[in-house]
């Protein structure tokens, strides 16, 4: 075929607790995606069992590739390269989709994409908005990252700025989770917060002494769980509502700040946002605002592309492929991986 041309790229992303497949015609076009979530039964723990995860991976990942395969219409042989979530995550997760790719591969003969989980997760942007280009400056805030990146190019990217303790998602999980909310909590902490008042608690704002980009969230987590145990040892009543939307201000106000102070440093007028935590509505609101004040433009995922799903990876697959990251059959999970790697 001729080279990016209607080039259609079937992705397998494993590297958490979704099972996804999906095939993405020139990085841009979704033919299909199945994603097959596993978080029932990790919900029963409290959290992700990596264990688990690997099992239910191995146990689904050949009927979700079949599953996206038929949903787009389409055989292996219609299919021009093969894509997979390769780093960073649970590797024992990880190596389910890799070494199922790896065996994809090996058989069709079609070569094989290695993709950065993070890079995925912008990419999800280049799905969602037809127009969107590097550069830009990206906020990714997942469940095990929280960074700043400025995207000079596809597969061209520096971090600016990361968290140097808790994820945003793993500061909303683990809050979530004192006040007996279900995992993952971050989901409903936001829509709880909707119904309260964000200024009914005060909760520090945490920085980085010296690393004015970075983040810190541990505190904040601490600060809930003090202020619950003060309140249950005071025999005081303690407004939920009102706790998360206080919270919920915290994290996005931490996030915002050093997103638009990077932005302003850098002179970059393009931010984008990625990972399961740009779904959070008050974020995109915040995010809305300060950019239209300032005349940036922004862009963020549609909802059902912020969670994990392959489709971001067929995206980011795609201009691997392009810029010549084609991975052999010795290719390895790697559980912790800069987004800058390559
Ligand atoms: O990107 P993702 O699906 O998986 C990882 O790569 O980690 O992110 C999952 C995280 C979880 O911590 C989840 O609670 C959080 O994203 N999350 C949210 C919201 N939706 C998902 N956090 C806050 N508000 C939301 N609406
Ligand atoms: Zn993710």
């Amino acid at each position: 075929m001729e080279r990016g041309k209607g080039m259609k790229i079937l992705s397998i992303e494993s590297s958490c607790d979704e099972t996804a497949a999906a095939v993405v015609e020139d990085g841009r076009k979704v033919l299909s995606s199945v994603v097959a979530s596993q978080v029932e039964e990790h919900r029963l723990y409290g959290g992700v069992v990596p264990e688990i995860a690997s099992r239910r991976h191995a146990e689904s990942v050949s009927s979700v590739v079949r599953e996206a395969l038929l949903q787009a219409n389409l055989s292996l042989a219609d299919i021009d390269a093969i894509a997979v979530t390769f780093a960073p995550g649970l590797i024992g997760a990880l190596l389910v989709g890799v070494n199922f790719a790896k065996g994809l591969s090996l058989a069709t003969g079609k070569p094989l994409v290695p993709v950065h989980h993070l890079r995925s997760h912008i990419a999800a942007n280049y799905i969602s908005h037809q127009d969107l280009k590097p550069p830009f400056l990206c906020l990714v805030v997942s469940g095990g990252h929280s960074h700043i990146v400025e995207v000079t190019d596809y597969t061209k990217m520096r971090v600016i700025g990361a968290t140097r303790d808790d994820a945003a998602g793993e500061a909303f999980d683990k809050a979530a989770r004192t006040m007996g909310m279900p995992y993952p909590g971050g989901i409903e902490l936001d829509k709880v917060a909707e119904q309260g008042n964000d200024k009914a608690y005060v909760l520090p704002h945490p920085t980085v002494a010296g690393s004015v980009y970075d983040f810190s969230f541990s505190g904040l987590k601490t600060a809930v769980i003090n202020l619950l145990h003060n309140a249950e040892q005071k025999g005081e009543e303690i407004c939920k509502e009102d706790l998360c939307a206080s919270f919920r201000r915290a994290v996005v106000e931490c996030l915002t700040d050093n997103l638009f102070k990077a932005a302003e440093d850098l002179g970059v007028k393009t931010i984008v946002a990625a990972g399961g935590v740009s779904a959070n509505r008050l974020l995109r609101r915040e995010l809305e605002r300060i950019c239209g004040e300032k005349g940036y433009s922004l862009y963020v995922p549609e909802l059902s592309l912020c969670g994990d799903n392959a489709a971001m990876v067929g995206a980011q697959g795609y201009y691997e492929f392009l810029s010549g990251n084609i991975a052999q059959t010795d290719l390895n999970a790697v559980a912790t991986l800069p987004i800058d790697y390559r």
